[in-house]
């Protein structure tokens, strides 16, 4: 098993939090390379302060992280780590074609090798949108884009935040299917958050179910769909026994969390 990503006794307080309530506490994650796993967790138990750790946008308390046995920050520089967010950040000024080759232009001296922006924008189903500006896209389209162009430097790591979660579902399931379709061509890491434990049975190797305040891993449950994922694996009766199993985990997530502060007792 090829080490990619590592994490052991991570602890993350962000400046200013309470003391005692940590974003992160002691979380343990072993993701080997080329695996697509999900996070999935109530709101606040630090998933996107784990991504950001991960991209080596944030330093940690305690505990040690590796992506491919270096540090983020060393990986992040090296330009073998790619980030989607939940809204696409797309440049207006630049048509789809030119924002995916962008990072390609700009790390041109990194010697890393890139993907051509046509190819990509063909496997997000969008080659006939080349030649458009953000402006005339929809968001599925956009995100599309976005996805496209975190694959264009090859990245051995991609992090995901939510990047579908403002979409429709019948949109929502096509890019899930194009992104399961980039995945396996590229063999890249994958760490996805979502709140849709559809999402994360369909897509996943593997499902960390977190639990919140402080922010820890709950339990790591397999999801043993067969792959590439067809539209009749995931209409099968496994597929409904996996997801029962993820929504069951994340009730005793919910129940094992400190009550939020903002939330008064009944
Ligand atoms: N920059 C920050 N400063 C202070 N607290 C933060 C900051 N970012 C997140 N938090 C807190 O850390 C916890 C985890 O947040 P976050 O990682 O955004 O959770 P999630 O993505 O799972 O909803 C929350 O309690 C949130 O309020
Ligand atoms: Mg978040």
């Amino acid at each position: 098993m090829t080490a990619g990503i590592e994490v052991r006794g991570l602890t993350k307080r962000h400046p200013g939090a309470r003391p005692d309530r940590p974003a992160l506490q002691d979380i343990d994650l072993e993701i080997p390379h080329r695996r697509f796993v999900s996070l999935i967790g109530p709101s606040g138990c630090g998933k996107s302060t784990l991504l950001r750790i991960l991209a080596g946008l944030e330093g940690h308390d305690a505990g040690s992280v590796s992506l491919l046995g270096e540090s983020p920050r060393r990986a992040s520089r090296r330009k073998a780590i790619g980030l989607v967010s939940q809204t696409p950040a797309l440049l207006p000024w630049l048509t789809v074609r030119a924002n995916v080759a962008l990072p390609g232009k700009v790390n041109r001296r990194s010697g890393k090798e890139v993907d051509p922006p046509d190819e990509l924008l063909r496997a997000v189903g969008l080659e006939d949108a080349a030649d458009q500006y953000p402006h005339q896209l929809s968001g599925g389209m956009l995100q599309r884009v976005a996805v496209a162009r975190a694959f264009a430097l090859r990245p051995d790591v991609l992090l995901m935040d939510e990047p579908f979660s403002a979409l429709d579902e019948f949109t929502r399931e096509a890019l899930q299917y194009q992104l399961l379709g980039l995945w396996q061509r590229r063999a890249t890491t994958v760490v996805f958050v979502t709140h849709s434990v559809r999402e994360a049975v369909v897509l996943s190797d593997e499902i960390v179910v977190m639990s919140a305040r402080p922010g820890r891993v709950h339990e790591v449950l397999d999801v043993d769909l067969p792959r590439p994922r067809d539209k009749d694996i995931v209409k099968g009766p496994h597929m409904h026994d996996l997801e029962d199993r993820v929504r069951a985990s994340l009730q005793r997530a919910w129940k094992a969390g400190a009550a939020p502060d903002d939330l008064v007792p009944l």
